[in-house]
């Protein structure tokens, strides 16, 4: 018999709760307070629905657990290395997996083998933690994101997509060298945006023709494949490990956070077609994050790892990921919250910039809606814009801002059901009813780098 309904559930029971603390206005005005209006210095507890980050934050399944009891934590040639290195080849196909505690280590460790002060490294757009480590090492991480991505309110399938003209473009002039290209799965800083299997191969074959290896940045790699599926034709039928395959057979190495579609609380790798420089990078790995059987883990999440990549390739999981997520995105643009559209693979990106008019962006648009979310119902999302990519320059003193004021509400996997996101609809809506009387903010104390993460504000 077939389903008297096309209504996508959980597809999952829940065995294990924590509680939420249901916290009072009052409560939430105090929590606030102390922690200086910055989302960040507030203790979890003082959270309603947190939607700060996707990353480690999921929930692990029955099969997860029960791998966390079987890991072996030999310091060498544990079986649950063997496991984990088993489904890394298997999906990723990579002939050298690198284990590390997450994706920034992965990063850090081939940012030190391949890539010296004046190198250029392109890619669709770089998130923080890769930005970071490649202007660490005095080098230019390069974002090349796709024309379409730049109007936030015009829908496109494939907005993550890299400038494929641009990439062709950068890599035939020969003023500073390019030691890999990179393409970032699904595209974060550019609103969890997929990238289409035409642009991952056209990108290779020009990295190709230019000789220089092409990298993925995988942590979302089973919300890309299934967004192929579903948008791109020729995959209606592809099982999503299939899409996988075929995504990583056109690289030469990836990136990996596990704490994304690794489905685990933490972990990641690194990956490499190439013996020399896995030689190179299992040397780092030794010096600061552990033996290469084990990278800086634990046998049990070596073994939650490579169970959670699986999970995370299964359509029944992914129709139901996809759907969650776009239902916020549809429920709150329905009211007209302005949100980058289509709505992403794992979060939803308002446009504060374009809800909060009246606010300049001395002001912090952003991070005066992130409070005010906060404030109404508990939610903690995080801002992406002046707070996070502006600052002071340090010889003119003279303040300087993003080109772009985003909040980012963040799902965690598995974790929150449809009437906490049915919540967080309501208090959404509720805000916007009220976003004339939203006032801004004022930093009153910040750290040189980074600010975001500790600054204290003040409402204006
Ligand atoms: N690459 C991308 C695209 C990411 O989104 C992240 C982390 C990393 C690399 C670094 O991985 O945290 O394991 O070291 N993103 C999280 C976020 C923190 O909230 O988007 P990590």
């Amino acid at each position: 018999m077939s389903s008297p309904t096309d209504r996508i559930i959980e597809p999952f029971r829940i065995k294990v709760v924590e509680p939420i603390n249901m916290t009072t206005p009052d409560e939430r005005e105090a929590y606030l307070k102390d922690a200086g209006f910055n989302l960040f210095r507030v203790p979890s507890e003082g959270v309603l629905i947190d939607l700060l980050t996707d990353s480690g934050t999921g929930a692990m399944s029955a099969e997860q657990w029960a791998g966390i009891m079987r890991g072996d934590e030999s310091y060498a040639g544990s079986p649950s290395y063997h496991r984990f290195e088993a489904a890394v080849r298997d999906i990723f196909g990579f002939q050298h997996v690198i284990p590390t505690h997450q994706g920034r280590a992965a990063e850090r460790i081939l940012v030190a083998t391949l890539v010296k002060a004046g190198d250029t490294i392109p890619n669709n757009t770089h998130f923080d933690t890769t930005r970071g480590n490649i202007e660490a090492a005095g080098a230019t991480a390069l974002d090349l994101p796709c024309p379409e991505s730049k109007a936030f309110d015009v829908p496109h399938p494939f907005k993550g997509n890299i400038d494929l003209d641009a990439l062709r473009k950068k890599l035939s002039e020969k003023n500073g060298s390019v030691p890999f290209a990179m393409m970032t799965i699904t595209n974060n800083g550019g609103g969890g945006q997929p990238v289409s299997m035409a642009n991952i191969r056209a990108a290779s074959e020009i990295c190709r023709e230019a000789e220089i290896p092409f990298y993925i940045d995988a942590c979302r790699f089973a919300e890309n494949a299934f967004f192929i599926r579903s948008r791109e034709e020729g995959y209606a039928d592809t099982a999503l490990l299939d899409i996988a395959r075929e995504t990583f057979s056109y690289a030469d190495g990836c990136t990996m956070s596990a704490k994304k579609d690794g489905m685990a609380n933490i972990g990641g790798f690194l990956c490499t077609n190439d013996s020399a420089v896995a030689r190179q990078e299992e040397e780092l790995l030794v010096l600061t994050e552990g033996f290469p059987t084990y990278g800086g883990l634990a046998g049990r999440d070596l073994e939650a790892i490579a169970i959670g990549l699986y999970e995370a390739l299964d359509l029944r999981y992914q129709e139901y990921r996809h759907s969650s997520t776009s239902y916020l995105g549809e429920q709150i643009s329905e009211v007209g919250v302005p949100i980058i559209q289509p709505p992403g693979g794992h979060a939803i990106y308002i446009d504060a910039k374009a809800m909060l008019p009246h606010l300049p962006v001395e002001e912090y648009p952003g991070q005066a809606l992130v409070v005010e979310l906060y404030r109404t119902g508990g939610i903690r999302g995080v801002e992406i814009g002046s707070v996070m990519f502006g600052g002071r320059d340090p010889k003119t003193g003279e303040n300087f801002y993003s080109d772009y004021e985003l909040v980012r509400l963040a799902i965690p996997r598995r974790t929150y059901t449809k009437s906490q996101i049915d919540y967080v609809v309501d208090c959404i809506k509720d805000v916007h009813r009220r976003r004339s009387e939203l006032r801004g903010v004022r930093i009153i104390e910040q750290p040189e780098r980074l600010r975001h993460f500790t600054a204290l504000f003040e409402m204006l």
